[in-house]
């Protein structure tokens, strides 16, 4: 059979039972449950659970999740001293495939009983501490300590990014984009775990591909772009007309668009009410008046909906997340999501291997070196 969809849009490439995307009038759900319900009712080591497990705890088993990731917060000696190493120039997306990458091999799957699920959430709870680890060593020369009495990641995270107690508002928006950003079927990075799962290979190797695959502005990429966007116009007028002449010239608005929901992300609607709460909260509600110009402009020229990445942009940016760890972030929280199709993927796989249409020169003719 030939297929030539480009950039296999619209191929239905395998199956899952952990999210539908928008289909069949589901809209997006991880294993089952909406993502409107989980975003309003659960934290993220829930749906990490969820995901892992595959199923929801219930308060103890919680309560017992929750201690594992704080003491698996902690991080190794060598694995310190390699992030003291790195230039303060790196990209922390470079931190964490790094990091992820030598955690593999302090630990290694299959040994000492360290499963798919110990290597979830061993990276998932220490994500967040090389972040912190390398920003504050890097920018500050301080080596901090990464235990705290922070009960969930978003909190532990914060703490260790600004050097100071979180505020609830904050410590809530960035715990719901956690959630948000958890699970999104079979999309680049997720695909390109899959495929290096297919092989046979480790936890580790899956994930760290999947950091790559994430890193590009068409994936992950998009929130950092999106915010340095915003951020270059002062007033929404001064938005409308930049946003104006860049589609004139053909340019992409990052955070806009998106393959699978072409008549809106629901999680954006989520993330824009989060964004909005901030900016009340803050009291400036520039950023916030700027982003919704750009959504009102977007939709009348293009008739394209923002996706995750938009407005979580500003919700980073007023919980006090420098926007190099944007990126980062939704890697912490997809790895759940990557792991959870790790596992899936082992169970009956098969080696993933596709086929290409040969658009290249017919057969000739070798000619050796000397008569070229
Ligand atoms: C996400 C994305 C890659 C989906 O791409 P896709 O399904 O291949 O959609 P297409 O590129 O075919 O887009 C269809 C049309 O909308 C335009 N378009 C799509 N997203 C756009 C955007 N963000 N800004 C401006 N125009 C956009 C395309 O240029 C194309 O126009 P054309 O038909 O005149 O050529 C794309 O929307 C995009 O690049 N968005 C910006 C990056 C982003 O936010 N990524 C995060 C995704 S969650």
């Amino acid at each position: 059979m030939t297929m030539t969809a480009k950039g296999l849009a619209g191929v239905i490439v395998g199956e899952t039972a952990i999210s539908t995307v928008g289909k069949a009038g589901a809209g997006l759900t991880y294993r089952g449950y909406s993502i409107e319900d989980l975003a309003r009712h659960a934290t993220f080591e829930e749906v990490a659970y969820l995901l892992i497990y595959g199923k929801l705890p219930n308060a103890s088993e919680l309560n017992a999740y929750n201690e594992r990731l704080a003491k698996l917060r902690v991080l190794p000696a060598p694995l310190c001293e390699m992030l003291e190493a790195l230039p303060m120039s790196t990209h922390p997306m470079d931190v964490l495939r790094t990091g992820a990458s030598m955690i593999g091999s302090l630990e290694p799957e299959g040994e000492g009983g360290r499963g798919a699920a110990y290597v979830a959430d061993r990276l998932i709870a220490s994500m967040t501490s090389m972040l912190g680890y390398w920003h504050r060593f890097a920018h500050r020369k301080q080596r901090v300590d990464t235990q705290s009495d922070e009960v969930g990641l978003a909190g532990h995270f914060l703490r260790l990014i600004t050097d100071a107690n979180p505020r609830e508002y904050a410590r809530k928006t960035l715990d719901t984009i956690l959630v948000l950003y958890a699970e999104h079927e079979f999309n680049a990075s997720t695909f390109t775990g899959r495929v290096v799962t297919s092989t046979l290979a480790d936890t580790y190797s899956a994930v760290v591909a999947a950091i790559g695959a994430l890193r590009g502005p068409l994936h992950g990429g998009a929130n950092e772009a999106a915010m340095e966007l915003i951020a270059s116009f002062e007033t929404p007028p001064e938005a409308e007309k930049s946003i104006k002449s860049m589609l004139d010239a053909r340019r992409l608005i990052m955070g806009f668009g998106h393959r699978v929901y072409k008549s809106g992300d629901p999680r954006s609607d989520i993330v824009k009410e989060l964004a909005r709460g901030l900016a009340q909260e803050s009291g400036n509600s520039t950023y916030f008046d700027i982003s919704e110009r750009i959504e009102q402009v977007m939709m009348r020229e293009k008739g394209l909906h923002p996706n995750l990445d938009f407005y979580s942009a500003t919700a980073y940016h007023l919980c006090g997340v420098p926007t190099v760890m944007f990126t980062p972030i939704f890697a912490v929280s997809r790895t759940s999501g990557w792991v959870a199709h790790v596992i899936e993927q082992r169970d009956g796989n098969r080696l993933i291997r596709p086929n290409a249409d040969y658009t290249g020169p017919p057969a000739r003719e070798f000619v050796k070196l000397h008569d070229r």
